[in-house]
């Protein structure tokens, strides 16, 4: 079993940035969701660190990583990856966004294209958010900022999964809700910023060099397998991997599908 080891690099940009770290070989960065942090991938490190080297940032603000403004972007996200990124001298990486992950990825893909050797969206999309959910995630942070921060974890962490994974892991979604409610609420509001304020990247696949894989589960309602299978084709080269009994969350609610579909496609991205 590979070890994981928790580091920390800085920069005037960012006071401090924690990531954690595993394994030889090619490089897999795995960039966690909203609104969770590096912890989210605990199921699958030790799958993946026996393959490859895996790179596990909190993004600005998340787990232990430094808060920088309510007015945080994705592309300020994007820069903290790339940080992370030259202290350990990659020069080259696959990436594995989760949601929230997913568009900081495609913001980095756009900034640092030479860097991106393939990514996988995990329950994320590559548009902008519609008016409606921009004017959702708005009501959000005036309920946030008016001390509702646990009334609004509480109502939005059971939706992140499944119905038969609520019945049989109640423990898993309590940690999830604990866990969430322990982030300060000028953090939350942060990230709803930058996700409220990103561009639709579609541009970004479809000019891309790199492959993109589409982890859909089939009872998610926020990246809808609907919405995420018509966007499957925008990059040149796409695989899609459909998941029963998942909605937002397959780092846990299907660990072992997601190691094999990642191992798959991060071989594939290097020609292994
Ligand atoms: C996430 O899981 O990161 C969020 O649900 C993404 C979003 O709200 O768009």
């Amino acid at each position: 079993m590979q070890k994981v080891e928790v580091k920390y690099t800085s920069s005037i940009d960012f006071p401090k940035l924690n990531y954690r770290t595993g394994g030889t070989g090619n490089a897999l960065v795995l960039l966690h969701g909203f609104p969770q942090s590096g912890a989210l991938w605990s199921q699958v490190w030790e799958g993946l660190s026996n393959r490859f080297r895996i790179i596990i940032p909190d993004l600005p603000g998340a787990g232990d990583s430094a808060f920088l403004s309510r007015e945080m972007s994705m592309e300020q996200m994007a820069d903290s990856v790339k940080l992370v990124l030259d202290t350990e001298n990659i020069t080259n990486a696959v990436f594995a966004g989760h949601s929230m992950g997913g568009y900081t990825a495609l913001a980095f893909a756009e900034l640092y294209p030479q860097a991106v050797k393939g990514l996988s969206m995990v329950h994320s999309v590559c548009d902008a958010d519609s008016e409606e959910k921009k004017e959702n995630r708005r009501k959000a942070i005036s309920l946030i900022d008016k001390g509702g921060k646990e009334a609004f974890v509480k109502q939005m962490i059971p939706g992140l999964f499944c119905a038969g994974f609520k019945e049989k892991s109640k423990n898993v979604i309590e940690n999830q809700i604990q866990e969430a409610c322990k982030v300060p609420g000028d953090n939350l509001v942060a990230f709803y910023n930058a996700m409220i304020n990103r561009p639709d990247r579609r541009k970004v696949l479809k000019g891309g060099h790199f492959p993109v894989q589409w982890i859909i589960g089939k009872e998610d309602s926020i990246a809808s397998p609907e919405k995420v299978m018509n966007q499957s084709i925008v990059a040149n080269v796409n695989f899609v991997n459909v998941y029963d009994a998942c909605a937002h969350m397959s780092m846990l609610e299907q660990p072992v599908e997601l190691v094999k579909d990642l191992t798959y496609f991060v071989k594939y991205c290097y020609k292994m």
